[in-house]
C-alpha cells in the first residue's frame, strides 16, 4: 500500500518585523513580560490587503519547486486556516486559482492549531485508498485581521504615524494583549507524494476533538449563530476577537500532548533515542519545555521557532518541518515526531519517517 511521504516543503514569512517594545506603543506591556511568559521575541505581519492564500501560494510554489514537482502533477490540495481570505470560498479554491493549478479537489479544514496534522492524515488516506498520488498540504495564517486596532494605532505601532493611542484606544488594546502579543502571520507548504517503498512516509497518526470546553478559545461572534451574522453591536462588544482562557489552554495543551506523544511511541515500539526530531506546536515556549521536559526529549531534537514568529496557528509545524530539513536536521530516512494542540480543542500525534 503506497504511503505519503514528504519530498518538499516551502515557506512563506512576510516582511514586516515586529517587536515586543513596537507592541508596546500602544497597549500596555512589555518585552520581559511577552518573553518571559511566551517565549516571543518579534512576529511578521503582512502588510493589509496581503490574504491567507497569499502566503499559502507563496509556500507552495517553494514547495513544489523543492520537491521538483509541476504543477499539473498535483491531484489534491489541502489548505489548512482559521483566518481565511473570505468566509467562503475557502482559501484552497483562491490558492488553486492564483497558482493555476488543475480543477482537482481542494479541501478547506478548521483545525486550527492542530490543522497540519489534521491535513496530512487527509492527505495520507487519500493516498492509501489511491484517491490521490501528489497532494499539496498548505497551513497559513493572516492573524493580524483579529488585532482590534484602529488604522491610526496601526501606524503609530509601525512607526509610520505619531499620533499615540488615546486613553480609550490603550485601554481597549490592552484588553486583548494577552492574545493579540502571541500571534504572527506566516505560510508553509509540504508536497506529499504517493510511494510504495514501504519505509519513508506517515507511519502512524492519532487525532482528537473534544468540543467540550469549545468556548475556552473561540470567537464568539462574526458567526451565522447570530442574525445578522455581522454587525456593529458585536464589533462595539468586542466579539470578533478571539476570547481565550490561557491558563486553561496552557494546561490541556501540556496534558494532551504528552498523553497522545506516549500513546504513539508505544504503539509503535518508538524510543526516544530512535526519533531524529520532535516538532511541536508553537504556542508558548514554556508548553512545550514542559512537555520536553516530561517525554525526556534532549534539547538537540527539539526546535523552537516561536521566537521568531510567534503563534502562526496552522503554519507553525510546517515552517518548523521546512527550517528543519534545510537545515539538515530532518533528513530523508529520519523518524520524526509531531505534536500539537489547539482550539477546538484539538490535539494529535503524528510518527512519519521523513
Ligand atoms: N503584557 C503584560 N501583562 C499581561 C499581558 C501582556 N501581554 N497579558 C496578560 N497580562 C497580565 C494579566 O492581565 C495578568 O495580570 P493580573 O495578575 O494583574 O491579573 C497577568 O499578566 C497574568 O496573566 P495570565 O493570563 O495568568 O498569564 P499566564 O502566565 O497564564 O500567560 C498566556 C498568559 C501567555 C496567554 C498563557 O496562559 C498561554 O500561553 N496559554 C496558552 C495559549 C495557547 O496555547 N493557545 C492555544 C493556541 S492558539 C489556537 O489554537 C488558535
Amino acid at each position: 500500500m503506497p504511503r505519503a511521504v514528504i519530498v518538499g516543503s516551502g515557506a512563506d514569512v512576510p516582511p514586516l518585523q515586529v517587536t515586543n517594545a513596537m507592541l508596546a506603543r500602544i497597549m500596555d506591556t512589555s518585552d520581559e513580560w511577552i518573553r518571559e511568559r511566551s517565549g516571543v521575541e518579534t512576529r511578521y505581519y503582512v502588510e493589509d490587503g496581503v490574504a491567507t492564500s497569499d502566503l499559502g501560494v507563496g509556500a507552495a510554489e517553494q514547495a513544489l519547486q523543492a520537491a521538483g514537482v509541476a504543477k499539473d502533477e498535483v491531484d489534491l490540495v489541502v489548505f489548512a486556516t482559521m483566518t481565511p481570505d473570505h468566509y467562503f470560498p475557502g482559501s484552497g479554491a483562491l490558492l488553486q486559482k492564483k497558482m493555476g493549478l488543475r480543477d482537482v479537489a481542494c479541501f478547506d479544514i478548521r483545525q486550527q492549531c492542530v490543522g497540519f496534522l489534521y491535513a496530512l492524515q487527509l492527505a495520507d488516506a487519500h493516498v492509501r485508498s489511491g484517491l490521490a498520488r501528489t497532494v499539496l498540504v498548505v497551513g497559513a495564517e493572516v492573524h493580524t485581521g483579529f488585532m482590534p486596532w484602529t488604522r491610526e494605532n496601526w501606524k503609530y505601532l509601525l512607526g509610520r504615524g505619531d499620533v499615540p493611542p488615546t486613553p480609550d484606544e490603550h485601554a481597549w488594546n490592552t484588553r486583548f494583549r494577552h492574545l493579540t502579543v502571541l500571534f504572527g502571520d506566516a505560510g508553509a507548504a509540504v508536497v506529499v507524494k504517493a510511494m510504495e517503498d514501504g519505509q519513508r512516509g506517515l507511519i502512524d497518526s492519532e487525532l482528537h476533538t473534544d468540543g467540550t470546553d469549545y468556548d475556552k478559545l473561540y470567537v464568539p461572534g462574526t458567526g451565522f449563530k447570530h442574525r445578522p451574522y455581522t454587525d456593529p453591536e458585536q464589533f462595539a462588544r468586542g466579539d470578533h476577537i478571539p476570547v481565550m482562557d490561557g491558563r486553561y489552554v496552557f494546561k490541556m495543551a501540556t496534558t494532551r500532548m504528552i498523553e497522545v506523544a506516549q500513546r504513539v511511541l508505544e504503539r509503535n515500539g518508538v524510543k526516544m533515542e530512535d526519533l531524529a526530531m520532535v516538532l511541536m506546536h508553537q504556542a508558548n515556549k514554556r508548553i512545550n519545555e514542559y512537555c520536553q521536559k516530561a517525554l525526556g526529549i534532549p534539547d538537540e531534537k527539539v526546535l523552537h521557532n516561536i521566537e521568531r514568529y510567534g503563534n502562526t496557528t496552522a503554519a507553525t509545524i510546517p515552517l518548523l518541518w521546512d527550517e528543519s530539513t534545510r537545515k539538515g536536521s530532518v533528513r530523508p530516512g529520519d523518524l520524526v515526531l509531531l505534536v500539537a494542540f489547539g482550539a477546538g480543542m484539538n490535539w494529535g500525534a503524528t510518527l512519519l519517517r521523513a
